[in-house]
């Protein structure tokens, strides 16, 4: 069965929850120049691919778009320069407030308008039926409850919205996956924790990802949860996945 994020230590949901809102919040001031350096600036790369993906939808006039999990709202931005020329209507949520702070600060130098607001993921403040699209960068990983994140994507979404999920992943074989592995669990945290002062951080990092549901779990969560056309795409050796689908 299919539970959500457990940072070590954390006995329940609640405590879960609590433990990954205090972790981000301490990183916040370092989070995106580590981002750039520990992907070797891949990561704008994997956004920006992410957006591309959803482009038709996002060049609808009508569309809105929630981007869950936004942090410092760096797909939110990508999501609204993919927008261009459309009316498309784009917010972002998330459960940290010093993100979110960020976040509006970086949003003013966007020549489009990002809305961001305060919201968990579990339990979305929007109606249903609400967004032809949401998105989620490296955030859903971090939810203390996978299927209650999910169920809520669902609801928010209108018939027919899509969904995508961008997340870490387990890389797979090969010479140079092993060569990634050996990187994200020996390197990264400590590079992570001496910058950012916070060895939690980015220990929690490879250990979520090692227990984070598989592709094909993830599949089928989603179709659980009411999706459809349920595809999911690979990059870095296996170690970023876009899972993609619509809302039935
Ligand atoms: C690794 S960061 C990703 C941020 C951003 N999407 C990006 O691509 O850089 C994960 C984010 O998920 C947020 N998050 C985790 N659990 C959440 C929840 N239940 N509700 C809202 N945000 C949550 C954290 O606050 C954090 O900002």
């Amino acid at each position: 069965m299919l539970t959500g994020t457990r940072p070590e230590g954390a006995q329940d949901e609640r405590e879960a929850a609590a433990r990954v809102q205090d972790m981000f919040a301490r990183i916040t001031p370092r989070y995106d120049f580590l981002n750039h350096l520990l992907s070797f600036s891949l990561d704008r790369v994997w956004r920006w691919r992410t957006a591309r993906r959803f482009a038709r939808t996002l060049r609808r006039a009508d569309a809105s778009v929630l981007d869950l999990c936004c942090g410092t709202g760096d797909l939110a931005f990508a999501l609204a320069r993919e927008a261009r020329g459309s009316d498309a209507v784009i917010v972002g949520a998330d459960f940290v407030e010093p993100m979110l702070v960020r976040a509006r600060v970086k949003g003013r130098s966007i020549d489009r308008p990002v809305a961001f607001s305060a919201a968990d993921a579990l339990r979305l403040p929007f109606p249903d039926a609400s967004f032809n699209l949401v998105t989620s960068a490296f955030g859903f990983r971090n939810l203390a409850n996978y299927e209650r994140g999910m169920r809520e994507i669902a609801r928010v979404l209108k018939p027919g919205g899509e969904a995508g999920i961008l997340e870490f992943s387990e890389p797979g074989a090969g010479p140079l996956a092993v060569l990634f592995r050996f990187y994200f669990r020996q390197i990264l945290p400590r590079v992570g924790a001496a910058i950012s002062g916070s060895g939690e951080a980015y220990s929690y990092l490879p250990a979520s990802v090692g227990k984070f549901p598989s592709p094909g779990e993830l599949a089928a969560l989603m179709e659980s949860c009411g999706f459809t056309e349920v595809k999911f795409e690979s990059w870095n050796f296996g170690s970023v996945l876009l899972h993609r689908a619509k809302r039935i």
